[in-house]
């Protein structure tokens, strides 16, 4: 994705350090933040400095070449490594990526550190290389005029590059379409109102951000003709685990006759998990919900007290939404029904 011109990538690796677009910054401030041991690769995916599925997935593989890079004696290379699995795998517990990368370098790393060094890379490029055919899939979906929905932030900034819900946005309005997106602004965190759109607004794409609570108003004037979302796990029977308030979409979407996509890549998709309500869902602090950030005309970031003081807040950051609420799942290997025969089929 270009930035003022120039090509970046959501996270990277220079060196031994782990470098990434400062999520919790923008839009406000496009500034790259920089990792450079383990610990704070971990800190930074635990703080959302970068977040969205493939991106911590990327984050993941390269906090454990980070390791691989400290190691010193190979014999000891894959208790290094299973140590540092726990550590990483400890900061965030919904999107499977994350475990799906730390696993495979792990798994690697029995064969060799060069290995394990190649599959740390690969995971972020085929992370791009996924992301990309997801978009031409799903632009068949989108036809000229659409009015389109999405929740949280599944662009760019959460797969490393192209993103899963957006990547078929990008495609098609690149191929000429005329689309307007309806971008949920996602709280507590915002990543709708703060992400999502200022990444529409880079590729130059006409969107509103829309109130949490206005989904369905547009979708009962007829203003929405698809809804796409990402996903952060979906279980081997289709059920799917994605940003708080997608499940609130998806029923809304059945009632009014709307399609409802999830978009993600295979490595999302979690076939030890068989259904939906096994799926760990985060549980986040209640200051997210209490208290809010932003930027003051002055230009200051100021955190501001926005609710009762005396009460407290539950701050749930997944939902699951069933597999029978699921009109498609959009992967870079085509788009599948959400049900167990066809998932199984896609790993054939
Ligand atoms: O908590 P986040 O911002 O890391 O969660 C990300 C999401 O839930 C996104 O909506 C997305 O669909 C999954 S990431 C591609």
């Amino acid at each position: 994705m270009n930035v003022n011109g120039k090509h970046y990538r959501a996270l990277w690796m220079e060196g031994s350090t782990v470098c990434m677009i400062d999520q919790n910054l923008l839009p406000f401030e496009f500034s790259i933040y920089r990792c450079n041991d383990i610990d704070e690769t971990c800190r930074a995916i635990k703080t959302m400095i970068t977040r969205g599925a493939g991106s911590i997935g990327a984050a993941g593989a390269y906090g454990m070449l980070q390791a691989i890079y400290n190691n010193k004696s190979d014999e000891n290379l894959y208790n290094e490594l299973f140590v540092s699995k726990q550590k990483i795998d400890s900061t965030r517990p919904t999107a499977v990526n994350l475990f799906y990368a730390t696993d495979r370098v792990l798994e690697a790393s029995k064969i060799s550190k060069e290995f394990a060094v190649s599959e740390a890379f690969a995971i972020a490029d085929e992370c791009v290389e996924q992301s990309r055919k997801i978009g031409i899939f799903g632009a068949e979906l989108i036809k000229d005029g659409y009015g389109i929905e999405t929740h949280c932030n599944a662009g760019w900034l959460a797969l490393v590059d192209y993103g899963s819900a957006l990547s078929p946005l990008y495609t098609a309005h690149d191929s000429g379409k005329n689309i307007f997106v309806y971008v949920d602004e996602t709280r507590p965190r915002s990543q709708g109102a703060r992400l999502t759109a200022w990444e529409l607004e880079q590729h130059g794409i006409l969107h509103a951000i829309i109130p949490d609570n206005a989904g369905a108003h547009y979708m009962s004037k007829g203003k929405i003709n698809i809804i796409i979302t990402g996903a952060d796990r979906i279980a081997a029977n289709g059920d799917t685990a994605n940003k708080i308030g997608t499940l609130e979409k998806a029923i809304s979407a059945k009632y009014y006759g709307i399609p409802f996509y999830i978009a993600a890549p295979t490595s999302t998709i979690d076939l030890k998990t068989n259904y939906g309500s096994l799926i760990s869902i985060e549980e986040r602090g209640e200051e997210e919900v209490l208290y809010y950030s932003g930027k003051q005309k002055n230009g200051k970031i100021i955190e501001i007290q926005v609710a009762n003081p005396g009460s407290k807040a539950l701050n749930p950051a997944f939902d699951v939404t069933p597999a029978e609420l699921i009109t498609g799942i959009i992967t870079e290997k085509g788009i599948i029904n959400p049900d167990k025969e066809s998932i199984k089929n896609l790993f054939l």
